[in-house]
């Protein structure tokens, strides 16, 4: 065994006491999921959500979400809302972005839609780039569809009581004309994901 002097052994207490305080200051505390706040609609019937390791990306699954022609149902909606827990204090700026996957499978003559209106977020802290992730798909088509937007914004809670946002993903499937011949669109999943952060 190597002989350490008292002096060394000090400076590695030291070191070893030193390194993870300074860590701590120097790192950001990301920003993390804490769960879903509401599913509201019909076509949010079933779903659950599951999150990786870190509580950055959430995936959704929606297995009622969809709409039949002719024998319905014709519209469907699901609006789902994540809270995500900024840290506190602290600016953080990012890119949230949002993945749609689904199918279409619609004849001449039928337009699927899956209109969303623009993510709403509280509260309404910071600078929001706004998007619509809307899709559009005028027949013959018949494929998986993947949808994706993205989010950016800047964000600083100001205090303890509202380091808690939601983000709302607004969706509603429909299909025109409606008594037009067969067709289906369906939404089974939607990947929402805040790993792209940065302090600012
Ligand atoms: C987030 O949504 C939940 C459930 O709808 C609500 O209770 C809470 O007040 C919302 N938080 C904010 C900051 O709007």
């Amino acid at each position: 065994m190597k002989y350490l002097t008292p002096t060394t052994l000090l400076l590695q207490a030291t070191t070893a006491l030193a390194t993870p305080l300074l860590a701590s200051r120097q790192r950001q505390d990301p920003a993390v999921f804490t769960g879903v706040s509401s599913f509201r609609g019909q076509g949010c019937e079933g779903a659950t959500v599951t999150y990786d390791s870190l509580s950055q990306v959430a995936t959704i699954t929606y297995p009622n979400y969809g709409v039949v022609i002719p024998s319905g149902p014709r519209e469907e909606s699901c609006s789902t809302t994540l809270q995500v827990r900024f840290p506190v204090g602290q600016c953080t700026t990012g890119t949230a972005s949002g993945t749609a996957t689904g199918t279409v499978n619609v004849p001449v003559g039928v337009t699927a839609f899956f209109s969303a209106r623009d993510y709403a977020i509280q509260p309404t802290i910071g600078t929001i780039t706004d998007v619509s992730p809307n899709g559009q798909w005028a027949g013959p088509r018949s494929e998986e569809y993947v949808l994706q937007d993205s989010i950016g914004y800047t964000l600083t809670p100001p205090n303890a009581q509202n380091n808690l946002v939601n983000f709302t993903v607004f969706g509603d499937l429909s299909l025109q004309p409606q008594n037009g011949p067969v067709g289906s669109l369906t939404n089974r999943g939607f990947v929402f994901d805040i790993r792209t952060q940065v302090p600012c």
